[in-house]
């Protein structure tokens, strides 16, 4: 935007199938209210959800459909490819997101995103198991390690009666997100991390019993590991100190595997010294059994009482490091959660703490804990910045961009 808060910019909308396309009639205008010119491409699932007059008429241009009608021009893709400053699709449907995940070119609009050289927007509209499926969160991963923008998408009633994640973005937010996403489209793309060391603890612990026996928790580490793949996506060398998980981690990251909070203590102490931003994001048991029984443990007494032993807090001690990294913590709470994770963000001296409540939202989407999904905010000493329930992916994406950008005022003021 210009010093005026106008726009100038070429958007390029794609409308894909969906009861949510008739909303992009509105995105139009926001865009045009900014200053914006807007062309339209439809493919043919949206023309069954709202006529392609309707844009004809808004953008005063022609609507484009498929590769060879309007003008006959065989290289209408490539034309308007590079016509365009930002394409946006939205409505964009989970068969289209696929597509775009795959590199198909079965019509105008996925031919024309392969041949894009600029930066893609999706605003994904979908049902909210469609949007939930592993298959669509796996493409949606794929296209944000590629550089994709996704916008939403919201929560809330949805048109097939079901409620959940799903809903197209508001327009209004669309065109907001869309027309000031200058900086994260460097972000991604202008690889804002590249050069720094980002050390990040993932998954559970196990602490040993006897040789068949252990305590732990459910973390899966699925948020450690979606950070981990942001983080090198933004240029960074990543540790990934990981306690036991069935993930495989991202192929570019160094991976320090442990089982124990003691051997995690250890190898993120020997790993810290050149670390540029620390992420603890394990679930490390507080405490660990005095000692390890040799042999398995027999049934016998109706009673047994295991001695446990305080384990060293890791965050608290890279904390204590002068000069120490950048230090983000996670606080995972079953009740009072704000509270809890602004006592964490001061006892452990951290300088951000991301709160992550345990449970399900108001959907009933699970979060926390071996769920794909987590409602995430961010503590600061002066701000708490509420990122919404999404699934860690995109969460991740976020608090990566997020984290960069407080690196780089600190390294700046
Ligand atoms: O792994 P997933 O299934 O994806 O789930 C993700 C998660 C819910 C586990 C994750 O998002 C999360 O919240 N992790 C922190 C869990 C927690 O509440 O930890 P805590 O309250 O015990 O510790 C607070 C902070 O201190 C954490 O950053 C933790 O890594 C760190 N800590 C804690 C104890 C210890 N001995 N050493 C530490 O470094």
């Amino acid at each position: 935007m210009d010093e005026h808060g106008e726009s100038n910019q070429k958007i390029l909308l794609g409308i894909t199938g969906g009861i949510a396309a008739y909303k992009s009639a509105e995105l139009v205008r926001r865009l045009q209210n900014q200053s914006c010119t807007v062309k339209v491409v439809m493919t043919a699932a949206a023309e069954k959800f709202i006529g392609a007059l309707t844009f004809q008429a808004l953008t005063g241009e022609p609507v484009y459909h498929d590769m060879y009608q309007s003008s006959g021009d065989a290289m209408e893709h490539i034309e308007l490819a590079r016509w365009a400053d930002k394409i946006i699709i939205a409505p964009a449907s989970a068969n289209f997101i696929a597509k775009l995940t795959h590199g198909l070119a079965d019509d105008l609009l996925s031919t024309l995103c392969l041949a894009a050289e600029v930066p893609i927007y999706v605003a994904p509209a979908m049902n909210q198991a469609m949007w939930k499926n592993p298959a669509t969160q796996n493409n949606i991963s794929i296209l944000q390690q590629r550089g994709i923008h996704f916008l939403g998408p919201d929560q809330g009633q949805q048109a097939c009666g079901e409620t959940g994640p799903g809903r197209l973005l508001d327009p209004q937010e669309i065109a907001a997100q869309l027309l000031t996403s200058q900086q994260s489209t460097q972000l991604t793309t202008g690889q804002r991390l590249a050069g720094k060391t980002v050390l990040i603890t993932a998954g559970p612990t196990k602490e040993a019993i006897d040789p068949v026996r252990f305590i732990s928790n459910h973390s899966s580490g699925k948020m450690a590991y979606a950070l981990a793949q942001q983080a090198l996506q933004a240029g960074a060398n990543v540790k990934l100190i990981s306690g036991p998980t069935s993930l495989t981690p991202p192929a570019k990251a160094e991976l320090h595997a442990v089982e124990s909070a003691l051997q995690m203590h250890s190898a993120v102490m020997q790993n810290i010294q050149d670390t540029d931003i620390f992420i603890a994001c394990a679930a490390v048991a507080d405490y660990r059994p005095a000692t390890v029984a040799a042999n398995k443990i027999k049934k016998q007494a109706d009673h047994l009482s295991i001695e446990m032993l305080r384990n060293p807090d890791i965050l608290t001690e890279v904390c204590a490091l002068k000069p120490k990294p950048l230090c983000i913590g996670f606080a995972a709470e079953t009740e009072n959660l704000l509270e809890n994770a602004q006592k964490k963000l001061n006892a452990k001296n951290a300088d951000l703490i991301i709160a992550n409540a345990v449970g399900k939202n108001k959907e009933g989407v699970s979060l926390g804990f071996n769920a794909e999904n987590n409602h995430a905010y961010i503590i600061s000493k002066d701000h708490c910045i509420d990122l919404g329930s999404h699934s860690k992916n995109q969460l991740a994406h976020q608090l990566i961009n997020h984290i960069a950008e407080v690196y780089e005022k600190k390294h700046t003021s």
